[in-house]
């Protein structure tokens, strides 16, 4: 791991391996690049892999108030910059990572290859959940991160990875509870405010991988049929008896379809 400055913030990536191609893996909310252990391990061998954690997450550096995803895409810009990462990447994001995803393909479409969609949406917040998330943002600074761990992890895994890994979730717990609370209200505050991507989507014009755990209970299945029956070039993978937390949940199905993606 090491400490990388983008100007106005240092952001801490793990950035293993050497040749083939780059792989970019940002992770979901609220958690860091460990989510991607089990793909840096894998991949590393052949490619070079990036794995940061964002601004206000992890060891990385905080800004209070608001980070949106348009920021969030710029910084990772930035950080291939400075690590000196001049051909086109895959872009691999989950969730949160996948909202930062669309406006990394909107900003800085030249230093895509493809992009590696998972467990995310395009539909912004309805304004319920938008209340509800900037109502989240104050009580994570008053009350600690605690909160937003007990009311995320359920919703995270499936069923029988909570029974079969419970370890890795209590991993993943750990990391919920570890994170800055101004982290998470920035993020927060930054997600009820993202637009809405699905009206722009058919416009998506690189190689594009759409994964989704078989019961994500956040970005289910049904939903994320439809960004791939809209992007022209999008390929399908559904991760059998996985949660939200696909590439982590069933890493043998995902890392095989992530490695046959990077070869076509
Ligand atoms: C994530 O995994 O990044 C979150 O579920 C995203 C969200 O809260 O919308």
């Amino acid at each position: 791991m090491k400490m990388v400055s983008i100007g106005d913030i240092n952001l801490n990536v793990l950035d293993r391996g050497s040749g083939g191609i780059p792989i970019l893996f940002v992770h979901g909310f609220p958690l860091d690049h460990t989510m991607w252990r089990r793909q840096s391990d894998y991949f590393s061998d052949h490619e070079r892999v990036i794995v940061p954690d964002l601004r206000g997450f992890g060891k990385s550096g905080v800004t209070k108030g608001t980070v949106t995803m348009e920021q969030h895409a710029d910084d990772l810009a930035k950080l291939l910059d400075a690590l000196h990462v001049d051909e086109p990447i895959i872009y691999c994001g989950l969730s949160m990572g996948g909202y930062i995803g669309w406006q990394f393909w909107k900003q800085h479409r030249e230093r895509l290859r493809g992009l590696v969609q998972c467990d995310t949406r395009a539909l912004p917040d309805t304004k319920e959940a938008a209340a509800n998330r900037l109502q989240q943002a104050e009580r994570v600074v008053v009350e600690g991160s605690g909160f937003v761990a007990d009311a995320m992890l359920p919703r995270l895994f499936a069923a029988e990875t909570i029974a079969e890994q419970p370890e890795m979730v209590a991993a993943m717990e750990r990391i919920m509870r570890a994170t800055p609370s101004e982290g998470i209200a920035a993020a927060a505050r930054g997600m009820a405010m993202r637009e809405n991507f699905i009206e722009q989507i058919e416009q998506i014009d690189v190689p594009t991988l759409i994964v989704v755990g078989e019961h994500d209970a956040i970005a289910p299945p049904e939903e994320m049929q439809t960004i791939a029956d809209a992007i022209p070039e999008a390929v399908w993978l559904q991760v059998p008896g996985a949660g939200h937390m696909a590439p982590l949940e069933n890493p043998t199905v995902f890392n095989d379809g992530l490695a046959e993606f990077i070869t076509m």
